[in-house]
């Protein structure tokens, strides 16, 4: 194996297009559960109303290959790599999806990060995203923002971290279909 890792940003576009916006993101994190640790792929994906944020390391044709799926799916746009490369080691062991909301926890990392409005992956370097990620990974999940704040009218759903363990359920991360 190749280790790499990838990340990049992009824009959600889930309410552009009039979709509901906490079942498709809903659906975009289980797509990521039901692929990545089966492509032996770990990693991050930060979101909010706006932007994604996604870390995406193990080997570098499945890495190359779940970008080019996400590239092509119309609920994000204009996909920026921030940095790509072969890495020594993973920075996850495992690939998790985080809320970037606002509570006092998640305020003081942005804070830390420099960011004056929340998450805002145009304005950051690659090691920094990828520090955050990782922060907002590690943060207790009662610290986290609770909700995807909704759109009039739309009913509040709670997304919380969830981690995914490769191989969980008794099968290696690697099994044939
Ligand atoms: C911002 C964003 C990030 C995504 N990240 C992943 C991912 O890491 N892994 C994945 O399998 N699908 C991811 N998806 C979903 C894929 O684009 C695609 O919808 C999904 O892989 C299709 O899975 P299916 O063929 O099982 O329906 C992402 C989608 C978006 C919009």
């Amino acid at each position: 194996m190749y280790l790499h890792r990838l990340i990049y940003y992009s824009t959600n576009k889930i309410r552009d297009l009039g979709l509901p916006l906490a079942a498709e993101l809903k659906a975009i994190i289980s797509a990521g559960h039901r692929h990545n640790p089966a492509a032996g792929i770990t990693g991050a994906l930060v979101f909010n109303e706006r932007h994604f944020l996604g870390v995406l390391e193990g080997d570098r044709r499945m890495v190359s290959a779940a970008l080019m799926r996400i590239a092509a799916d119309r609920r994000n746009g204009e996909i920026t790599v921030m940095s790509a490369g072969a890495v020594d080691e993973r920075r996850f062991d495992d690939w998790l999806s985080v809320y970037a909301g606002h509570s006092d926890a998640v305020d003081r990392l942005y804070l830390h990060f420099g960011l004056v409005q929340g998450l805002d992956p145009p304005r950051m370097g690659a090691e920094s995203a990828l520090r955050l990620a990782e922060a907002l990974c590690r943060l207790d999940p009662k610290a986290l923002a609770p909700v995807v704040a909704p759109p009039p009218a739309e009913p509040v759903e709670v997304i919380k971290v969830t981690p995914v363990f490769p191989g969980a359920q008794g099968r290696p991360a690697t099994a044939p279909a």
